[in-house]
């Protein structure tokens, strides 16, 4: 899996690529990434990329000289991407999506088709839209909320379609089990416990400690379906809960 990023913070992107999981997955060379920075593309010796909006109005506009050149200079080099603009207005990134972009169709004529994944990260008010037309971006948003750029977003899609690579995890089991997969029909995972057995008064469900794989089983079956439950009620509102205590 190969992600291009272009961004105006390479050295934040690369500080976070190395590390955790993303770190062991590029070290194996499960993912690749290859940061490029869109400054490198600017034509004057100030290095700007931004200019004030047409129609005025406040704050600056990414130029859409940089992010096209350097998509064109990337692709000369590497082939032709998938390009993914990270922007408030965007699609709304769900587990599906990641699913789809770590699993590419199994038949051997569409995973030649395969392409790499170039992300492109906006900073001040937006992009200049005609890059993003002219380009044909796909845009994707991390949540209905705004950010001060798209690397946040980027490094969210990177982390999460990576874990989903075989070898990435630990255990492979990890990313199958895990909360939102299809696979588990978008389920939330169920509570987990570790020692102490009883902490600040709290103890552990007997049912985890009876060693019965049976019952184990069906408590975490329930114990996922009532947070998934509680979760989509949840979702008519807008505010964090406690699930614990619900
Ligand atoms: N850039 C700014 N806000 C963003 C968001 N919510 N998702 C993706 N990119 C963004």
């Amino acid at each position: 899996m190969l992600f291009s990023i272009l961004t105006l913070f390479p050295d934040a992107v690369e500080s976070y690529l190395d590390v955790g999981v993303l770190g062991i997955a590029r070290t194996r060379g499960l993912v690749q990434t290859r940061v490029v920075d869109l400054r490198d593309f600017s034509r004057d010796r100030h290095r700007t990329v931004d200019d004030r909006p047409f129609g005025g109005g406040p704050g600056m506009v990414l130029k859409p000289e940089p992010i096209v050149e350097a998509v064109e200079w990337l692709e000369a080099r590497h082939g032709e991407h998938r390009r993914i603009a990270l922007t408030p207005d965007g699609t709304t990134l769900t587990q599906g999506f990641v699913e789809s972009l770590a699993s590419p169709p199994a038949s051997s004529e569409e995973h030649e088709d395969v392409k790499p994944i170039l992300l492109l990260c906006g900073r001040y008010e937006g992009f200049d839209e005609r890059a993003l037309e002219l380009l044909q971006f796909e845009r994707l948003s991390i949540g209905d909320y705004v950010l001060a750029g798209g690397e946040l977003g980027a490094l969210v899609l990177i982390e999460a379609a990576a874990r989903l690579v075989p070898g990435v995890l630990g255990d492979d089991r990890s990313a199958v089990e895990d909360s939102y997969t299809t696979a588990n029909g978008g389920a939330l995972d169920h509570p987990h416990f570790t020692r102490p057995r009883v902490f600040r008064g709290r103890s552990v469900p007997d049912v985890l400690l009876g060693g019965d794989h049976g019952a184990i089983d069906q408590w975490r079956l329930e114990e996922s379906q009532k947070r998934t439950q509680r979760k989509r009620a949840q979702q008519e509102g807008s505010q964090p809960t406690n699930n614990q205590d619900a």
